[in-house]
């Protein structure tokens, strides 16, 4: 069978952009800014989304369109047998972030309920924090809506590729954007508004430690789908005319614009509403509700902005179940269908765990963490950073060659910034997140 192709440059943007827009930007992104002291954080997510980020986003996208194939068989591709190591690596890493986000998934279906039945439009967020506590520590509910969120991906991922993600991702994307933009305004314009929007942009480098930059670095991975072969399998979608440059710029540059808008639309509203910026997951779920309440047709908006939260997501968690099960298909000629649905039973069965260690299972913890967190963990700080440092080896290297050909322009020259990029994989790029690393053992 013929390898499904996007329907046009277009389309592969927005699905890319749509992988990586997700609950990164609008959940994980202004909860671990606002723990990590705000400006400085900021800053280095951004020194780390500039340099990492985009040379890996090219990276990754172009070994994925040259080979045709997803991360196994394009690591195999490029490097032979003991590089498809790596790609099994992603394919794990997939497997476990699917697992968690899917219940994170849940929950902003659950706050679209709410958000029907009205009862969280409320000012109080000392309340609405006991309402988040007590929903994700609750043993069953939260367990129906990771179902729920986990089936609706399935069911997107079965469709395949083309039909499934690219029709979703386009006009509720643009949506979401002008609704944060919205909601920025009415943040902005809160009494005590201005603490939080200086907590937010002025660095304070004297916070600036080891634990920061690793944090840095891996929300700049989770955030722009990097370092597990999601943008390589994406990539592999893409016919060879098609220039993946630009669309790489585009897609980093579209999603740290909503990672930054997230953070103007929730830091300002959390000192305005004095909740603590240390509150940690549930800070977008605690904090928007508040704003809610405190604007004209709040309800709408809430209902509408939990439902694109929702869309957000699902385009991120097709991206993670498509690496899962082009795996699969890739490899062992497995059919589409059964796949899907097998490794959505699995995922989902240890999404179950993670859901639980929130509340029943709290007291199960390794190294102080507890399952969710420890998932999270692993695949940031761990199996990313590590896909991070072989793709750019990768591309310095073993396929530099093929991969400056292909970046190359009309004329058959090389991008200006070719060489230094080059340079970049070749050595500084896997330096610095080795040192990144290592400052943190
Ligand atoms: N980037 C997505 C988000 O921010 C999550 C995601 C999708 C992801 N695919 C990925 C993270 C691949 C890491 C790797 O919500």
């Amino acid at each position: 069978m013929a390898r499904a192709v996007w329907g046009s440059r277009l389309g592969f943007i927005l699905a890319a952009a749509g992988s990586a827009v997700g609950l990164g930007a609008i959940w994980k992104f202004p909860y671990v800014a606002a723990q990590n002291g705000g400006g400085a954080f900021l800053l280095l997510f951004l020194v780390m989304v500039f340099t990492l980020g985009i040379s890996i986003m090219i990276a990754e996208m172009t070994v994925g369109q040259i080979s045709q194939k997803s991360p196994v068989g394009a690591y195999r591709y490029f490097g032979g047998k003991p590089w498809s190591l790596v790609g099994y690596i992603g394919v794990a890493c997939g497997f476990l972030i699917l697992s968690f986000y899917s219940v994170v998934g849940g929950w902003t279906i659950f706050y679209m309920v709410q958000s029907v039945d009205g009862s969280i439009l409320i000012p109080d967020t000392l309340l609405l924090k006991q309402i988040f506590d007590a929903f994700i520590t609750n043993p069953v509910e939260p367990l129906g809506y990771h179902a729920a969120f986990m089936a609706v991906t399935a069911g997107v991922v079965l469709v395949g590729v083309q039909k499934g993600i690219e029709r979703v991702s386009k006009s509720l994307m643009l949506m979401l954007f002008l609704l944060i933009l919205v909601l920025i305004v009415r943040s902005l314009t809160l009494p005590g508004a201005s603490e939080g929007v200086m907590y937010f942009l002025t660095p304070d480098f004297s916070k600036v430690n080891a634990k920061m930059m690793l944090e840095a670095m891996g929300l700049a991975f989770f955030s722009l789908s990097l370092g597990m072969g999601c943008m390589m399998t994406y990539g592999s979608y893409v016919s060879n005319e098609t220039n993946i440059a630009n669309s790489a710029a585009s897609v980093v540059g579209l999603t740290t614009a909503v990672c930054v808008l997230a953070g103007l639309m929730i830091l300002p509203a959390v000192f305005a509403f004095k909740l603590s910026p240390a509150e940690g997951p549930g800070l977008t779920f605690i904090i928007m509700p508040a704003v809610f309440s405190h604007l004209g047709g709040g309800q709408f908006f809430a209902i509408l902005f939990f439902f694109l939260l929702f869309v957000a997501a699902l385009t991120s968690s097709v991206s993670l179940m498509e690496v899962v099960t082009s795996f699969f298909i890739d490899e062992f000629n497995m059919p589409r269908i059964g796949v899907s649905i097998i490794m959505a039973i699995l995922m989902f069965v240890v999404g179950i765990a993670a859901s639980l260690s929130l509340g029943a299972w709290k007291e199960y913890t390794l190294f102080g963490s507890n399952i969710f967190h420890l998932l999270d963990y692993v695949t940031s700080h761990l199996m990313m950073p590590f896909g991070g440092i072989m793709i750019t080896v990768l591309v310095g290297w073993k396929a530099s060659r093929p991969v400056a050909a292909r970046l190359a322009l009309a004329d058959g020259t090389n991008p200006w910034w070719w060489p230094a990029m080059k340079q970049f994989c070749r050595y500084i790029a896997p330096l610095l997140i080795l040192l990144v690393l290592f400052q943190n053992l």
